[in-house]
């Protein structure tokens, strides 16, 4: 890939990238919170959550187009450890190594900056491309499997983890 994938910070300009994304049918149907996003609910996010530091959230830049955003959310200072979520909004960015790219990058983030010793993810067991992507940026799936009903439907949710060592092993 010569696609040079980077993040940076989200500001309130962002907004109505995040609410076209997060409520396309393909970003929204893969997240376990599938209540449709509006500038009110997202600006409330960015005012209680990022700027508060409860949330750490970037857009993913690839070459110099926005294309998605990656964030650490409840992250817990004391417990030194916060739970990773993605999506790439942008069709056209997808499938081309940029999630995964963009995952290494907010985990050195993660374990070199705010220097957290874990990070957490939940994951519909039947979304294949995010596993995938997941396990090449180092999460690994420990056994911790739920089902939980959306939209009148069982599905299954796996939990996966990365510990600060096994990144730093990598
Ligand atoms: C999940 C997501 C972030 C992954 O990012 P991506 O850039 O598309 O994925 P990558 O290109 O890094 O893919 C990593 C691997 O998964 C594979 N893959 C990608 N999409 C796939 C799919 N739908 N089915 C099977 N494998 C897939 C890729 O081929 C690649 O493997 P390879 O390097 O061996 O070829 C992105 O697809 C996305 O935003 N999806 C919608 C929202 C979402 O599902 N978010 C996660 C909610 S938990």
């Amino acid at each position: 890939m010569t696609d040079i994938v980077t993040i940076r910070p989200i500001t309130y300009d962002d907004t109505e990238d995040i609410i076209r994304w997060r409520n396309s049918d393909y970003v929204r149907s893969r997240f376990i919170d599938q209540r449709l996003f509006t500038k009110e609910s997202h600006e409330y996010w960015l005012k209680n959550f990022v700027e508060t530091k409860k949330v750490d959230q970037f857009i993913i830049m690839l070459d110099r187009k926005s294309v998605g955003s990656v964030y650490l959310r409840d992250i817990d200072y004391d417990k030194k450890e916060a739970e990773f979520g993605i999506f790439i909004g942008e069709e056209s960015a997808r499938g081309k190594g940029v999630g995964t790219k963009s995952a290494g990058l907010i985990l050195k983030h993660a374990f070199e900056v705010l220097n957290l010793d874990k990070v957490f993810l939940r994951v519909y067991e039947d979304n294949a491309g995010a596993v995938k992507s997941y396990e090449k940026a180092g999460f690994v799936f420990k056994g911790r499997k739920e089902s939980i009903t959306v939209n009148g439907a069982k599905r299954e949710v796996l939990f996966m983890e990365l510990e600060k060592k096994d990144f730093e092993k990598r």
